[in-house]
């Protein structure tokens, strides 16, 4: 049944071509779907960047100008926010090396993708093997979750509908 409550968990798949004109339309799906947590408009933008980071690597490096297909899944577990992008392409072959700030395979661009993945999410992992793919996992909550958290703990009043003993 409905109701004003949000149900605990959600997930959401889109699969698309490797085209430059669905970097927009991932972002969109993603920023809709965050819209279930209780980000601010400062988070949303920053989730927005993050997905349109990914979904471009995937568009301009995972392919070579070949088509080839994006998967983006949005989950929602509680307030975390989980984003997984993931193609079949290339790969990368130094992860670490390609995480790190201005180093970029292509001399036009400015190599800050990842960076800014890592600094507008919570967390951020790339597994990726050459040949066969990469896949990008970030994940956030908002930032009040936190605060609620150590005010509920504080106060000894928890979230409503939290149900959480440990508050993890
Ligand atoms: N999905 C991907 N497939 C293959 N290579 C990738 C992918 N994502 C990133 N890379 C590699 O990692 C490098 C760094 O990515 P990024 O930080 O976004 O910088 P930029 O896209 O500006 O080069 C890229 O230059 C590219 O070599
Ligand atoms: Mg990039």
């Amino acid at each position: 049944m409905g109701g004003a409550s949000v149900s605990a968990r959600n997930e959401v798949r889109i699969e698309f071509p490797s085209l430059p004109e669905n970097v927009g339309l991932a972002r969109v799906a993603v920023a809709a779907f965050a819209g279930q947590v209780d980000f601010t408009i400062g988070e949303l933008e920053e989730i927005k960047v993050a997905v349109s980071e990914a979904v471009t690597n995937c568009v301009v490096h995972a392919y070579n100008g070949t088509p080839g297909v994006v998967r983006v899944t949005a989950r929602r577990e509680g307030r975390t926010l989980e984003l997984v992008i993931e193609d079949s392409g290339r790969g990368i072959g130094d992860v670490a090396q390609a995480r790190q700030p201005a180093w970029s395979s292509d001399p036009e661009r400015m190599g800050l993708g990842f960076v800014f993945m890592e600094s507008f999410m919570d967390g951020l992992e790339v597994e990726s093997r050459p040949g066969k793919g990469t896949r990008v996992r970030m994940w956030k909550s908002p930032a009040s979750a936190g605060a609620a958290e150590a005010a509920g703990a504080a106060e000894g009043d928890g979230a409503p509908g939290s149900g959480r003993a440990d508050g993890g």
